[in-house]
Order: structure tokens, then sequence, then C-alpha cells
């Protein structure tokens, strides 16, 4: 089968609902808002049930239905596959909590969570005849998009914080990318991108201003569902910088309900950030529907210093309807819950995995989650793409 159908119906403004042609190339909706993907989830339900995915491999592209790429061809793939969830049973003991689990998304082509969204992104803008991509990035994505655009014959342009781990700018180079160190942070980066657009001819795929690295990230939702059973924890703890993960997975448990395939019952969702850097927390604690950007951001959790995200009301949007919350750790707890899960569990995180563990120690100790909550961590990336803590 070289094309299979996509259910998808238009794209909409996630800001002011206005819809737009699916099957061309767009950024920001005209209010300058993300824009969402949406599908005929009636003709998805009767497409599939909960066993038409059991018997499928392919990662996330076996959830196809559910995302926008028509033809087999257009497809690139690196080897994905379903990110464990892993267990951790001795640090749930000795918190006395029910149960808490990591999906473990350092296993992805390019060792995170990143491949999700930049397969898609990239499988999308190959229909589209796109030649030239640029993102800023602090370091994952900019290496998942190398690498899968490359595959593609795509050229990329990629803008780090001079700060950027070594290994990260290394590693985008070598796929193929060509990598601008920048004196700043993510969003200064972004400002170049936006500078050589029209110059360049570059599309421009930062977070959430192209509608499909939420579509990719969304599958987040659909594994986990998937792997328990149906049945969604009663709270997630998410390591938040532009969020796409966040809103992503939110947009997915709707789509899953509509399609039949779980039932009312969601999440709590958490958003946890760096305490050098939580603009969604602090808006979070004022009630705010907007974040206002982070002055001086630092932390060693550098995938989640992001001053300031163009998808923040969605984001504390998808924290009031879930009744979530944010919550902020600093540097020195995120470097002890690194070691104390690879200590008691023999499980490595990456720093922004590690902050969720920390979170989630905290939020237990002042009362925001119960001890009877069944909580799952997301480990973003493999923890051997950071320099470790001495032993
Ligand atoms: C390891 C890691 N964790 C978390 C994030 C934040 O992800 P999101 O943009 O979906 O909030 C990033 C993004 O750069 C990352 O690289």
């Amino acid at each position: 089968m070289d094309e299979y159908a996509t259910f998808v119906t238009h794209l909409e403004c996630s800001a002011t609902g206005a819809r737009f042609a699916p099957d061309k190339l767009h950024g920001l909706s005209d209010a300058g808002k993300p824009l969402l993907v949406r599908y005929d989830l009636e003709g998805i339900r009767r497409a599939v049930s909960r066993e038409t995915f059991a018997t499928r491999g392919g990662g996330f592209w076996k959830y196809r239905e559910f995302l926008p790429v028509r033809k087999n061809a257009d497809v690139v793939s690196l080897g994905e596959v379903m990110t464990p969830l892993i267990e951790l049973p001795a640090l749930a003991r000795r918190a006395g909590a029910a149960r808490l689990i990591v999906k473990d998304e350092g296993r992805l082509p390019t060792g995170s969570f990143k491949a999700r969204g930049l397969a898609l992104a990239v499988a999308m803008a190959k229909t589209f005849g796109v030649r030239r991509m640029a993102m800023p990035t602090n370091g994952n994505a900019g290496a998942a998009l190398a690498a899968y655009a490359t595959r593609a014959g795509i050229e990329t342009h990629v803008f780090c914080p001079a700060d950027t781990p070594e290994i990260n700018v290394r590693e985008i180079a070598l796929a193929g990318g060509q990598v601008t160190l920048v004196d700043g942070l993510i969003n200064d980066c972004g400002r170049r991108v936006a500078e050589g657009r029209e110059r360049m001819g570059w599309f421009d795929v930062s977070t959430l201003k192209e509608p499909y690295r939420i579509e990719g990230k969304k599958t987040m939702g659909y594994e986990l569902a998937e792997q328990l059973d149906w049945r969604l924890p009663d709270a997630i703890f998410y390591p938040t910088g532009g969020g796409t993960g966040l809103i992503g997975m939110w947009k997915a448990f709707d789509e899953l309900q509509a399609a039949g395939l779980i039932g009312d019952g969601r999440p709590r969702m958490v958003a946890v950030q760096a305490a050098g850097c939580a603009p969604i927390v602090r808006a979070w604690q004022l009630g705010a529907d907007h974040a206002e950007p982070w002055q001086d951001a630092h932390t060693i959790a550098a995938g989640i210093r992001v001053p300031g995200a163009i998808g923040d009301f969605l984001i504390l949007r998808a924290l009031r309807e879930s009744g979530g919350f944010a919550i902020a750790v600093d540097d020195a707890e995120i470097n002890d819950g690194l070691v104390e899960v690879a200590r008691t569990e023999g499980l490595l995180l990456c720093p922004e995995g590690a902050a969720t563990y920390a979170a989630w120690r905290a939020a237990l100790a002042d009362g925001r989650i119960g001890a009877h909550e069944n909580v799952l961590l997301f480990n973003c990336a493999s923890g051997l793409k950071y320099p470790l803590p001495p032993a």
C-alpha cells in the first residue's frame, strides 16, 4: 500500500478556532498562534479498535490513522521503538506510594523524545517539497532534526546557545546539520532563525511554529495508554520547556476518547520546570493565562531552559483542565534525584527526567500528589548524552 487514508479534516488556530486547509505547508495561524491538526475522529472510530494496534510494529508510526502523513514514501524512519515503561518499585515503596513508572524516551533514535516530533515534521516537510529547514534548539531537537532531515535529503540549519552540551553540537554536525552557536538563550536562537527565514528560504521548524511536531509528540499519549491496557495513570509529570509533549498528550487523550479507545478518565498533568527557569510555574502560581518571559534563565537541565514558550496558554490550559499543577525543582534536587534513581533502581535518567522524579518527591511531601496515585514520569532523553555526576 503506497498511500493510506488520513483522517485529517483541517487545521485549527489554537487561539481563535479559525480553520485552515490541510495538505499544504503551514507555519503559525494568521493570529500568530500554533495550529492544531484536526481529524475525522468518528471515521477513525469506525476504522480502528484496540486490537488494530496490538498487532502492529513500527514504533509511533503504528498510530498512523491519527497522523497526517499520507504516503508511505514520505515516512522517514531510523528504527523507532515503543519506549518501555519501567517500574521504580523500590523508590515507590520507600516513599509509601502506590506505583511509580518511568517512560524511558531515551531509547528512541538520537536518544531523545525529540525524534517523535521531528520525524513527523520532516515527513510532512518532505511531502510538501521543503528543501531547507531551520530551528533554534537546546540540543536534542536539533539532533533529531538533523538526523531525520538528512535522511530525507533536506538541508538543516540549527542554532544553539553557545553553552549547549558539546555532545549535542557534535551530534547535530555529524548528522549533517549546519550548526551556529549563538551567544544567548534559545529565544535568541529563535530570533536568528526568524531573521534568516525569508532571505535563506528556510522552513521554520521551531517548537509549535509549524503544526506537525506536536502530532509526533502526542504519540507518547497513545503509546502509554496502550501500554497501560488503555487505562491512564493518575498523574503524568512532564519536564516542560516548549511544552509540546504535554499539550500533545492532552490532545491525544481527547482523540483516543473520541475514537472510542479510552473512557473519560484523565491523568492530572504536571508541568515540571527548573527553579532557574520557571515561567510556567510562576504563571500558574499567579493564575495567569499567559507566562511572562523568564530573565537570566539557568539550569543543568538544558532541555527545559526555555524562557518563553509560544504555547504557554495551551500548557496552562491543559494543567487547569486536568486538575494538575506546575512545580519547580532546583539543580541540587535534580542532581540528587538522578543519583538516587540510578543508585536505587539502576536506571540512568537525564537531568530533565530527574527533574520529574524530584518534583514527584516534592509534591508527595507537600500533599499535592497523594500516596495512592499511580504516577508516570517522563525520562525524555538518554542520560548518557549529559555530563555525569561524579560516582
Ligand atoms: C531532554 C529534554 N527534556 C525536555 C524538553 C522539553 O520538551 P518540550 O519542548 O516538549 O516541553 C526538551 C526540549 O528541548 C529536552 O531536550
